[in-house]
């Protein structure tokens, strides 16, 4: 467990203002600092910084939070990593707090890594082997300088030698899977190879690559699973593709190092590369704390296409909008953008399949045989069962024409093998007008703040009376458990949703009328029915608009109406 302290020494000295501003540039306001939002694209600022609550508040996007998340938000970290970021920047020694049961080791191992990495530049920088094989390839000097390429000379301890110089012991060589063991003792992993250094998305060195610079042993040869490389959690190049893909809403995944290499060159940064293994979940939550929509890029014509589907459809479980760019038979990203200027790629990337239309077209020979035809309908239909029939409702026609099936057909048939899901369907139909959480989030922070107000509400009304789901299970939490214990538990597991549902209605709290929380608690609820009326009120409408209500509700619409007005009195 991390020790709160830590929270408390960083939050006490680094002022936000400092931490924002190497972010966007703030002016000096009356409660604190102000500029344009380092969240989305603006002109005039709605970014607020407050000095004496340490928080900022977005008024057009509504990001709001403390230090912690600014920075998980912004550089896509995990709470605990953040609280590294920031510790650093505080200046704090972290060795100081019992972080872990062994903090100190695993540091010690990214230095191993570390100065790895630095023996394989240096090897490559005087030795002509790796150098020559990757100009030889199309890459320069500065790209290898820029992406950390290495070598490792054809010998079987030259890497030994030079860390056990550097007062590297062997059992650290074995622990980072730097050497393996042999029966006369450990012997360098990589030899005669061209190495790619993998980095976690902090930029520490977890893993290497080598490949072959001669060709006849295995083309390429990894680090194995270490106490810092977990390769199923892990994408080759993501340190230096999270903020491009985070800034342009989509990542590129591919499957070689060459290829990402390639395309980070070629100008495409959103690349990163799954080093050939099969894809992940935990792979495809990385992707998705930066962007929603993944291009995958594979060899689509190998043998292993039906294992890189299911990889897809992984993706697509797990919320990507997975989007499969198609290149010529038999090349890979780099074989095609050495060939062809990238905005040959760029269409390619314009002309790119959903997952369930692709999964069609490589059946499709399959499908109109006549022999093999079920084999390819009931493999489809696995992959079509995987995904939220809500979204797989938009395949209709697709599905509907490689089943042979009309399109009710289809759809009973989505909608009725998911039972339950059917229901979401229909919770999910675009009857409900999106939520500002302003109110909710002060309704919390109030509860949060006094005792008296938290024994003064009733568990019950909570639900009738907030609108947004994450504010009501943080309102239950509050009146379940000690706030203070909640906010300590939630700033050490990293539950940012529920940090920064208070820290926004912090800001909000300031700003609503009332002076004591009697007061602010009334003018909370009667603001919140208010909302509801009118969110009502607007769908009715929309309902009269287009013809759809029914006369009960033209009734509602004008009892509702009077209601309000009367709400303003
Ligand atoms: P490929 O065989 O497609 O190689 O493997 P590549 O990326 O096109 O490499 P070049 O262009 O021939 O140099 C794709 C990825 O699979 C992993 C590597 O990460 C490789 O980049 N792989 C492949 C291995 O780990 N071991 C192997 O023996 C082969
Ligand atoms: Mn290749």
């Amino acid at each position: 467990m991390r020790d709160n302290r830590l929270v408390t020494d960083i939050k006490s000295s680094l002022d936000i203002a400092e931490v924002i501003g190497q972010f966007t540039s703030l002016r000096r306001t009356l409660r604190g600092y102000s500029g344009l939002c380092p969240f989305h694209d603006e002109k005039t600022p709605s970014f607020h910084v407050y000095s004496d609550t340490q928080t900022y508040y977005c008024f057009s996007c509504h990001e709001a939070g403390d230090i912690f998340t600014f920075i998980m938000k912004k550089n896509g970290l995990t709470f605990s990593e953040a609280v590294e970021v920031l510790a650093g920047q505080a200046g704090i020694d972290l060795s100081k707090y019992k972080v872990s049961s062994s903090p100190k080791r695993s540091r010690s191992l990214f230095d191993v890594m570390n100065l790895a990495g630095e023996y394989f530049r240096e090897c490559f920088r005087r030795l002509p082997g790796g150098k020559a094989y990757f100009l030889r390839r199309g890459f320069t000097e500065n790209d290898a300088e820029v992406f950390g390429l290495g070598y490792a000379p054809d010998s079987w301890d030259g890497l030994i030698h030079s860390l056990r110089q550097k007062g590297v012991s062997d059992k650290e060589l074995v622990d980072t899977g730097l050497v393996s063991q042999g029966e006369r003792g450990i012997y360098d992993r990589f030899r005669g190879r061209l190495i790619f250094p993998v980095k976690d998305l902090s930029g520490r060195i977890i893993a290497f690559g080598g490949r072959t610079i001669a060709g006849s042993q295995a083309k390429y040869i990894n680090s194995p699973e270490s106490e810092l490389y977990r390769k199923r959690s892990n994408l080759y190049l993501i340190d230096k593709a999270s903020s491009k893909i985070r800034e342009s809403g989509f990542s590129i995944l591919c499957e070689g190092y060459m290829d990402a290499l390639r395309l980070h060159k070629s100008g495409f940064t959103q690349a990163v590369a799954s080093l050939g293994t099969s894809l992940t979940a935990e792979q495809a939550g990385l992707l998705k704390r930066f962007a929603d929509r993944c291009y995958i890029c594979y060899d689509t014509d190998s043998a292993g296409v039906a294992a890189s589907i299911r990889g897809m459809y992984i993706l697509l479980q797990s919320g990507l909008d997975v989007r499969v760019v198609r290149l010529p038979e038999g090349k890979d990203p780099d074989d095609f953008l050495s060939a062809n200027p990238p905005e040959k790629f760029s269409k390619a990337l314009d002309e790119s399949l959903s997952l369930i239309d692709f999964h069609i077209e490589t059946l499709r020979p399959m499908l109109s045989d006549p022999l093999r035809r079920k084999r390819a309908v009931n493999e489809l239909w696995e992959g079509v069962k995987k995904i939220d029939p809500y979204e797989a409702l938009r395949y209709l026609g697709s599905l509907s024409n490689a089943f042979g099936l009309p399109h009710d057909e289809i759809q009973r048939k989505i909608l009725g093998e998911n039972p339950q899901e059917s229901q979401l369907v229909k919770i999910n139909s675009p009857d409900s007008v999106p939520i500002d959480n302003g109110l909710d989030c002060a309704f919390c922070s109030l509860l949060m703040k006094y005792k008296e107000c938290r024994l003064a509400v009733k568990p019950d009304e909570i639900r009738g009376l907030l609108a947004d789901e994450d504010a009501i299970i943080t309102a239950e939490a509050i009146l379940n458990d000690d706030p203070e214990k909640l906010m300590n538990l939630w700033l050490t597991i990293g539950d940012d949703t529920r940090v920064a549902i208070i820290a926004k209605g912090d800001i909000f709290l300031s700003g609503i009328k009332g002076s004591t929380w009697q007061e602010k608690l009334e003018t909370i609820r009667s603001d919140l029915k208010a909302q509801k009326l009118k969110r009502r009120i607007r769908t009715l409408k929309e309902k009269l608009k287009v013809n759809t209500a029914s006369l009960e509700e033209a009734n509602e619409f004008m009892e509702l109406r009077l209601k309000l007005q009367k709400l303003k009195i």
